[in-house]
């Protein structure tokens, strides 16, 4: 996750005066994430969460993504139209942990979630699997928290990795197919991880 904020060149930051109170915003984040590991230990003997990050987006991907919508690159667009400037994501160790981690979330009534997607069901066309929500705070801002397993993650980190502003010189669609291999071959994996879970806890 990038997270450098060039100002140096004298520019104004696409955030405005808002970066330090993002910032904050990260951090309290960050404190509640921990909060809710520790009421989910003491209520189930178990902590889903295997670590979490989180970071402000840089003010290149900011500005590049504005362009990429098609929006003004302007404080308004950066804050309110697009919904990622705060990331966090949250990683857990079993595939059953991030639905727990998700509906503890949809719990705090602070916090509004004004978009899911699971790309666990459904899955991205190159493999990618992610449940990622959407959250808008009282302070008006907003949050997309990403939450996935740690072979989801693996996979996610190291096919960004590999591919990421990559001049690729291999067949570009028997790259894609094996990474998409890779991917497939992990969930089959977090399916298994799971059953062994259950197995050993006497669930099945
Ligand atoms: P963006 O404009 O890229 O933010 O897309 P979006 O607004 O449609 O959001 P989407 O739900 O597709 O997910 C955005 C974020 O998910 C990205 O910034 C990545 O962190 C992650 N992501 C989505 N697809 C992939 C992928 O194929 N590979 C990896 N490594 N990460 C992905
Ligand atoms: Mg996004």
């Amino acid at each position: 996750m990038d997270s450098e904020h060039p100002e140096e060149s004298g520019r104004k930051s696409i955030y405005g005066d808002h970066l330090a109170e993002l910032e904050n915003i990260r951090k309290e984040l960050m404190e509640r994430v921990d909060r809710l590991r520790t009421r989910i230990r003491e209520e189930t003997g178990y902590d889903p969460i295997e670590h979490c990050l989180s970071r402000i987006k840089s003010e290149e991907s900011m500005r590049e993504k504005c362009v990429r919508k098609g929006l003004p690159q302007t404080e308004e667009s950066a804050l309110f139209k697009i919904h990622d400037a705060i990331g966090m994501r949250i990683v857990c160790a079993f595939l059953n942990d991030v639905y727990m981690v998700r509906d503890y979330l949809l719990g705090f009534e602070d916090i509004q979630i004004v978009q899911e997607k699971d790309y666990i069901k459904n899955a991205k066309p190159g493999g990618y699997r992610s449940l990622h929500l959407i959250i808008k705070m009282e302070s008006g801002y907003y949050a997309e928290i990403q939450i996935r397993t740690i072979s989801m993650d693996t996979w996610a980190v190291l096919e960004h990795q590999l591919t990421y502003k990559k001049n690729i010189s291999g067949s570009k669609e028997l790259i894609a197919s094996e990474l998409k291999r890779c991917a497939d071959e992990l969930a089959s994996t977090d399916l298994s991880l799971q059953t062994i879970k259950d197995m050993i806890n006497g669930d099945i």
